[in-house]
């Protein structure tokens, strides 16, 4: 069978299934496109800010050959990334591998509240059997080790992963499970050197101490290792919500010709425009995101790319606002780079404090404010090593890390910091550096 034209529906209730309109792949696999139905039109709302409620076709960008191929807008967060792909090559092997056979067989369980059908007229997703349960959790982690070792897989194995395996993104093994009739990520041990899912789970929940919403984790035991499993914050009872990536929503916001600047300022901007106003919610999201972004600094999370960060539609029928996700994936990369994979401010990706206080502006902080979360934040951090051994982190992979968090590079950073410095201080005495105490 090929896939050459799917058809997109949404499932925030996904018993009552709504068509969003027609898929098609793009001569030259520069990517998938989309055109709305006429219903979706009439009563839907834009997946993205790129996708606004016209009647034409949605082209990707994909202009020249250096072009990443991608789904238009928010369509793209409904593929799976990396993982999934090789689940879906290993699992199902379809004969033609485009971004459609990755669309389709990422089956019903995916990012957001998306659907993919073969057909226009009712939503025919790709059956894949249910999620496989905790019980199966150590069955499934020596299936997910067997596909990143590439190693065949028999058909009893193949039908273990088969209805979790390839729907989520992210590069590392992992599966969707129920846990009492909710849907979990786990995340598998992948032969990190450290015992990476504990250290995520102690990693995330240093994060709340921070002031950060994070998704609900917990450590699952199994034969002589750790899995994690991750509580799915798009999911609402039987709802499903509609959620985009921190990429697909700086994209949308970015001016057609012009270079997207994948960072947190310009995340902020986003939120602080699309948010909810009510409340503040907007003026806080920014606000967390800052602290967000110090943390990450702080605890060396360089990994903190596009696909890192989510914002959740907010009744999207009506208003159209979004709102920052708990954040997830949140661990020591343990690479010292020097350098994050988001943009921080003035000096680019530079991992520094001086770097993340240059464009507080935009996260609507002032810099006294702004000095006040860095401090915040590190007080939390100077806490990590107690917290780590609290939640069992073994004293092996605690000194490991510490070479990078407590390592030259973060630590003078951290114990240099002078919030006294931010005050709106005279001009004369403002020249000493606040980002180093006397
Ligand atoms: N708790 C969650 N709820 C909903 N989606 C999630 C959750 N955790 C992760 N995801 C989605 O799955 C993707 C992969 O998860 P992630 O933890 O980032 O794995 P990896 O370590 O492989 O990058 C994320 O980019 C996000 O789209
Ligand atoms: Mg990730």
């Amino acid at each position: 069978m090929r896939l050459d034209d799917l058809h997109l529906w949404y499932l925030g209730n996904p018993d009552f299934p709504m068509y969003v309109g027609a898929m098609r792949l793009v001569a030259a696999g520069k990517g998938v496109a989309l055109r709305y139905g006429q219903g979706w039109l009439d009563h839907g709302f834009a997946l993205s800010e790129d996708l606004p409620l016209i009647g034409n076709e949605f082209l990707p960008p994909g202009r020249y050959s250096s072009d990443v191929q991608r789904a238009v807008g928010a369509v793209d967060d409904a593929r799976p990334d990396r993982w999934g792909e090789k689940v879906i090559r290993f699992v199902d092997r379809p004969q033609r591998l485009s971004l459609m056979e990755y669309l389709y067989f990422a089956g019903d369980d995916r990012f957001g509240a998306l659907g993919v059908s073969t057909s226009a007229s009712e939503y025919r997703a790709h059956e894949a059997g249910p999620l496989p349960r905790l019980e199966d959790a150590q069955r499934l982690s020596e299936v997910a080790a067997k596909i990143e070792a590439s190693e065949p897989l028999t058909a009893l194995e193949a039908k273990i992963i088969a209805g979790g395996g390839s729907p989520m993104g992210g590069a590392k093994p992992k599966a969707l499970i129920n846990i009492g009739g909710e849907q979990w990520v786990i995340k598998f041990f992948n032969n990190e050197p450290v015992d990476a899912p504990l250290v995520e789970h102690a990693t995330m929940t240093l994060a709340a101490y921070a002031g950060i919403r994070v998704a609900q984790t917990q450590v699952i035991d199994l034969v002589g290792l750790h899995a994690l499993a991750v509580r799915r914050f798009d999911r609402e009872g039987g709802q499903r919500v509609h959620s985009i990536s921190a990429g697909t929503a700086i994209r949308a916001a970015t001016a057609s010709g012009q270079e997207p600047v994948m960072g947190y300022p310009e995340l902020a901007r986003i939120l602080r425009r699309v948010g909810v106003a009510q409340d503040n919610v907007n003026q806080r999201d920014a606000r967390e995101l800052f602290r967000r972004m110090v943390f990450n600094i702080l605890m060396d999370n360089t990994d903190d790319h596009e696909k890192n960060h989510s914002l959740l539609a907010v009744s999207p029928f009506e208003n159209g606002r979004y709102q920052l996700a708990p954040a997830y994936d949140v661990l020591p990369t343990n690479s010292g780079q020097g350098y994050q994979e988001f943009v921080c401010g003035a000096q680019g990706a530079d991992s520094t404090l001086e770097n993340a206080m240059s464009e507080c502006q935009a996260f609507g902080l002032e810099a006294s404010d702004a000095a006040a979360e860095v401090a915040r934040v590190i007080e939390v951090v100077d806490q990590w090593q107690t917290h780590f051994a609290r939640i069992g982190v073994l004293p092996r992979d605690i000194e490991n890390l510490a070479h990078r968090i407590d390592g030259d590079y973060l630590l003078v950073q951290r114990m240099g910091f002078d919030p006294a410095g931010f005050q709106g201080l005279p001009k004369k005495r403002s020249r000493k550096s606040p980002f180093f105490k006397a």
